[in-house]
């Protein structure tokens, strides 16, 4: 519940709120049932407000809104997971005892048992409405079908299934089939992605620890779609390489177990930037890492020109809302424009320090024209000396300018991708 409402009223991000609610449970049952049902509430919460509302003969007052929120989580585990409906209730409405409101224990039960008998004609009074069917906010609705007018259902669709744990396996310390000779072990089994050779879908989720070779640095959990960068990326031996939006070091990590060159991972987040160095470290790999703002590259830049840059661009993040129900709720239609004003920033800035012949590429995790195609067209305006180059991806679509990979796409996250070359 707390977790929920650091979330949904105080807009922190859904890891940081599970972090703190995570590590006072003991036993790891509680602590992935606690995961689950945070996720799976945030996934569907305007669906699950719609339909509290409608059960409820009148709106909650103010300080009961947090039995609205506790009424949504019945509500989620009765529609969504197998939890016996009895179990489902009783847990409510101990809940309810639990937050000092013993008052509404029989009330939380009446709702639910309510919503138990009169499941098909309430489902079907909220769902009248599309933003609420999809349980997303109507003005992203709005966005993803003037964008994506074909494509918006399955894009919607797959942006509420659950992702599944894709890793990537380290290449300098592993060879894939033999990773995957070992998933048994742990009761598991992972397809592999032929467009991708070091990648891997694996048939459930786990605690990241408990993957075999993890502590070693045999693999990292990065999705799909993600590792077309280092590809992209077209390396060669001894280049210099600049990371220019690192953390937590992902590609930072991919680009390294793939090719030896000499690469600066800079991040504007110092808390952020000491992540690459855990995940490196782990990795046996090593960079340049820099804490600097890469829109001002006065500050921190040595003046040598880097044969690649990655930018990774801070962006709305909405190819990824399968991974992180939270941004449908803490983005606001206010953060675009802020974000296509860095994004464009990041590359007119960071177009210097790229040496002639030298290649860029542009990734988001976003699935919206306006910080994609659009940011891209903008930058050709102005840069006569940049070609754009068709990212070799075999899969998602060309755009006219980059590649855009939809969530779901073979199972992946959705990403954006564009390749500019200096003349
Ligand atoms: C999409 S994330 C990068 C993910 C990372 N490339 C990976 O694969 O793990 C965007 C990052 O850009 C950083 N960032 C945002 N604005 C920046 C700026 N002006 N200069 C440098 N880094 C910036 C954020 O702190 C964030 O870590």
């Amino acid at each position: 519940m707390q977790t929920l409402q650091n979330v949904l009223t105080h807009g922190r991000t859904l890891p940081n709120a599970l972090a703190d609610s995570v590590a006072a449970l003991q036993d790891s049952r509680d602590r992935a049932l606690c995961q689950e049902l945070c996720y799976g509430v945030l996934r569907w919460h305007s669906r699950l407000e719609a339909l509290v509302l409608n059960l409820l003969e009148q709106r909650p007052r103010n300080r009961d809104r947090d039995l609205t929120l506790l009424l949504e989580l019945g509500l989620y585990q009765l529609l969504y997971t197998q939890i016996p409906p009895h179990a489902a209730v009783s847990a409510t409405v101990d809940t309810a005892r639990a937050l000092g409101k013993s008052w509404a224990a029989g009330w939380i039960n009446a709702v639910l048992r309510r919503f138990q008998r009169e499941r098909a004609s309430r489902l079907q009074a909220v769902d009248l409405d599309c933003a609420t069917r999809h349980a997303m906010p109507p003005w992203l609705l709005g966005w993803l079908g003037t964008d994506w007018p074909a494509d918006w259902p399955s894009l919607v669709q797959a942006s509420n299934a659950r992702a599944p744990l894709t890793v990537r396996v380290n290449r300098r310390r592993c060879d894939r089939d033999a990773w995957l000779a070992q998933l048994g072990a742990v009761s598991l089994t992972g397809t592999h992605l032929t467009e991708l050779p070091q990648a891997v879908i694996l048939s459930r989720a786990l605690p990241v620890t408990e993957l075999p070779g993890f502590a070693d640095g045999e693999v990292s959990v990065q999705d799909a779609a993600a590792q077309f960068a280092a590809m992209l990326l077209a390396l060669q031996p001894k280049q210099r390489v600049l990371d220019a939006c690192a953390a937590p070091g992902g590609k930072t990590a991919h680009i390294l177990e793939h090719t030896e060159v000499a690469l600066t991972a800079l991040d504007i987040d110092a808390r952020r930037l000491a992540r690459v160095a855990e995940n490196l470290a782990r990795l046996g790999l090593q960079a340049n890492l820099l804490v600097g703002d890469a829109t001002d590259p006065a500050s921190w830049w040595d003046g040598l020109a880097f044969d690649r840059i990655l930018v990774d661009a801070p962006c709305s993040g909405t190819g990824v809302i399968r991974r992180h129900p939270d941004i449908k709720w803490l983005r606001r239609p206010a953060d675009l424009p802020a974000l296509t004003v860095t994004q464009q920033r990041l590359l007119n800035q960071l177009w210097p320090l790229l040496s002639s012949g030298g290649r860029l590429i542009y990734a988001t995790c976003s699935v919206l024209r306006a910080e994609n195609d659009a940011v891209i067209e903008s930058f050709l305006q102005r840069h006569e000396d940049a070609l754009v180059r068709a990212p070799d991806i075999p899969l998602g679509r060309a755009l006219q300018f980059g590649h855009q990979i939809l969530p779901g796409e073979r199972d992946m996250d959705g990403f954006y991708y564009a390749c500019l070359e200096k003349d």
